[in-house]
């Protein structure tokens, strides 16, 4: 069976969601085979993907393209758009322009836009004109500019109880879920029992309805961003060199190709 928005949001405390990321088809297939109910096509992409340093050179071309290629490799799996930094922040118009052209164009089932109370309205707009919306608070990279760095919000007492309003805001507005990005888990815990909709934590602790990682750092592909949250399941990027000096040493001395690669 597919999954729908509205199948995640009624998953909350029946079932935990383990969601990761993917930039392309045969990634997107491979998670989409293993069961994975939500994959997001994150601007992470920018520095997993890309090479850059952080997410906000990432344009709406690049997630459009990206966000193309994810979609044909998944079945049953919900895709979701990350809007990337500034193709929703001037105007709810402007929100609802772009996100029409995730779904209509891309075939995303639904964005992720970054912030709270600020959003509420652009949430609104979205949802009443049919495109499920995915919520982002705590860590917002595409705030790292005014952050002053990829650092755990809501430590201190204000931050954490902005960070609940902000989630209460958006519930209201009408997210379908809620990613809470690097806050202290007895947080995330407040804000998963305050809430009607799953939260999906990354680096927020137990506590979250599901949780979400970057799929380059749970399979070990080195992209020069340490994240102490995450889990590597494996190392394929170790696999990935050693097939490519294999290869490498097979051409050079000339056992590749054998007979049976060769047309006679
Ligand atoms: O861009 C991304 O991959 C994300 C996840 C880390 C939630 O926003």
């Amino acid at each position: 069976m597919k999954w729908t928005a509205t199948r995640i949001q009624s998953s909350k405390g029946r079932e935990k969601l383990a969601c990761l990321t993917a930039a392309d088809f045969a990634v997107a297939q491979l998670l989409d085979q293993a069961g994975i109910p939500l994959i997001l096509v994150g601007d992470s992409l920018g520095m997993t993907t890309l090479g850059y340093d952080t997410t906000l050179p990432v344009t709406l071309h690049d997630m459009l393209h990206h966000t193309t290629a994810e979609v044909r490799g998944v079945k049953k799996a919900l895709v979701i758009a990350d809007m990337p930094f500034m193709t929703y922040q001037v105007s709810a118009g402007q929100a609802l322009r772009n996100a029409g052209r995730f779904v209509q164009d891309a075939g995303a089932d639904g964005v992720k836009i970054e912030g709270g109370t600020l959003r509420v309205r652009t949430v609104e707009r979205l949802v009443q004109n049919g495109i499920p919306v995915l919520g982002h608070l705590g860590l917002t990279p595409q705030s790292v500019r005014a952050l002053g760095g990829y650092k755990v919000q809501g430590r201190k007492p204000t931050e954490a109880e902005q960070i609940l309003n902000d989630a209460k805001a958006l519930a209201e507005a009408g997210i379908f879920a809620l990613v809470l990005e690097c806050i202290p888990e007895e947080l995330a815990r407040e804000i998963t029992e305050s809430i009607p909709v799953p939260t999906i934590g990354i680096g927020a602790g137990r506590y979250c309805d599901g949780q979400i990682l970057v799929t380059a750092d749970v399979l070990g592909i080195e992209t020069g961003v340490k994240a102490t949250f995450s889990k590597q399941y494996a190392q394929v990027g170790t696999i990935m060199q050693q097939a490519f000096s294999a290869y490498l040493q097979d051409v050079s001395r000339g056992s590749f190709p054998a007979p049976e690669h060769t047309f006679q």
